[in-house]
């Protein structure tokens, strides 16, 4: 066998020498050899099949849409405004949308940026159970779609989730709760009240449970009291996550059962909340010790409150972090790479678990602002002044 191989082997040399070299295999020849002329430096051939001219969409930028909830807090528009700078500075085109709090208002906005030709959609929903007819078509239209900071459910048009670490945001108010009240030590009971956000949003399911994870305990020693009875997560959400509703109810929890009691702290999971909760007791609560409130956002309302003892805590959330992550992710999907992810067991919407990448919540109480808030550059001094 080995001689043969040798005589063939010195039968196609012999052959060589007459005929002259010509490639046998063309795959064997590198591209590179094929004899650059000067006079076409770079013109693409079809064998070369991802050429800047057929997909200039993928190398060189290209659409991306971003629908925002509302520009009624103040977070939405920074989160917007964040991410669309950085695409910009990353070289994509960005469609801006906010949805005024409105379904069907965001679903035509997420149409028309299917029909003009988005390659990715970033979404924070408005109802995460309302957008499945529509990211239909962005699956047919081959669009991944990223949930931002609020999940889709139900819907396996979904490819990613960037997001915080929602579960920790209420860990964090729940103990915060425990430690002021020093909950473990100190004789009680403590009044507690409750409230948290819109019924649609699937984050109230994390902040909610994840403060009832350490607050609950509490509650079943006796240790906590509700005196409204209103524990349950659906009792206590607010349509919207808006103030006025916040308020409304608080007003009428204040004046139905802390007429002649102190309310020693209320878990609210978010500052649009806390803020409900410190207009009602304004207006509606006369005992001179003032609770204990949590929230999340450090939006400035909430912030400004903070430094006047009319509000406890906040979670920050640096909207810079989640920002830039979902930048990574668009730039990663259009490029073909692999976004970053950091969690693939906690957020299944119903269709399977979607990776997600979690960024890192903070508590910032007033004596925390100058640091995280101001000297990071998140707030200056003026936008916290009265
Ligand atoms: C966000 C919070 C925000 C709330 C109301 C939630 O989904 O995670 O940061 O306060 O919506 O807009």
């Amino acid at each position: 066998m080995k001689k043969l191989l040798a005589l063939v082997l010195v039968l196609s040399l012999v052959l060589c020498l007459f005929v002259g070299c010509q490639p046998s295999t063309p795959a064997e020849t590198p591209t590179e050899p094929a004899a650059p002329t000067d006079t076409e430096p770079a013109a693409p051939t079809d064998t070369e099949p991802a050429t800047p001219d057929t997909e200039p969409a993928a190398a060189e930028g290209g659409l991306v849409g971003v629908a925002m909830p509302t520009n009624d807090l103040q977070r939405w528009n920074q989160d917007g405004a964040n991410m669309k700078a950085k695409l910009e500075e990353a070289g994509y085109t960005v469609d801006l949308q906010f949805g005024a709090n409105d379904i069907p208002t965001q679903v035509s906005q997420i149409e028309n940026m299917i029909s003009n030709g988005c390659k990715v959609l970033v979404i924070a929903s408005i109802d995460g159970n309302s957008l499945g007819t529509v990211l239909a078509q962005a699956k047919e239209n081959k669009i991944p779609v990223i949930a931002y900071d609020r999940l889709i459910m139900n819907s396996d048009a979904v490819s990613y989730y960037a997001t915080f670490d929602n579960w920790k945001v209420g860990v964090k108010q729940g103990e915060y709760i425990r430690d002021a009240l020093d909950l473990d030590n100190a004789a009680g009971p403590f009044n507690i009240e409750f409230i948290t956000g819109d019924p649609g949003d699937n984050n109230i399911n994390f902040f909610f449970d994840g403060a009832m994870s350490i607050l609950q305990p509490y509650l079943d020693s006796g240790k906590l009291v509700c005196q409204s009875g209103q524990t349950a997560k659906m009792d206590v959400a607010t349509p919207g996550w808006a103030t006025d509703k916040a308020q409304e109810r608080f007003e009428n929890i204040l004046s139905t059962y802390y007429a002649d009691k102190q309310l020693d702290a209320v878990l609210a999971s978010n500052d649009s909340t806390a803020q409900g909760v410190a207009n009602a007791l304004a207006s509606s609560y006369t005992n001179d010790v003032y609770p204990i409130i949590t929230g999340q956002d450090c939006d400035i309302a909430s912030t400004k409150n903070m430094m006047k003892d009319l509000q406890a805590m906040s979670v920050f959330k640096d909207t810079r972090d989640l920002a830039a992550k979902t930048v990574e992710m668009v730039d990663a999907l259009m490029k073909g790479t692999e976004p970053p992810v950091n969690d693939n067991k906690t957020y299944n919407n119903g269709t399977g678990v979607i990776p997600s990448y979690l960024c890192e919540p903070k508590v910032c109480t007033k004596d925390d602002i100058q640091e995280i808030l101001i000297d990071s550059g998140y707030y200056t001094e003026k936008d916290l002044a009265d």
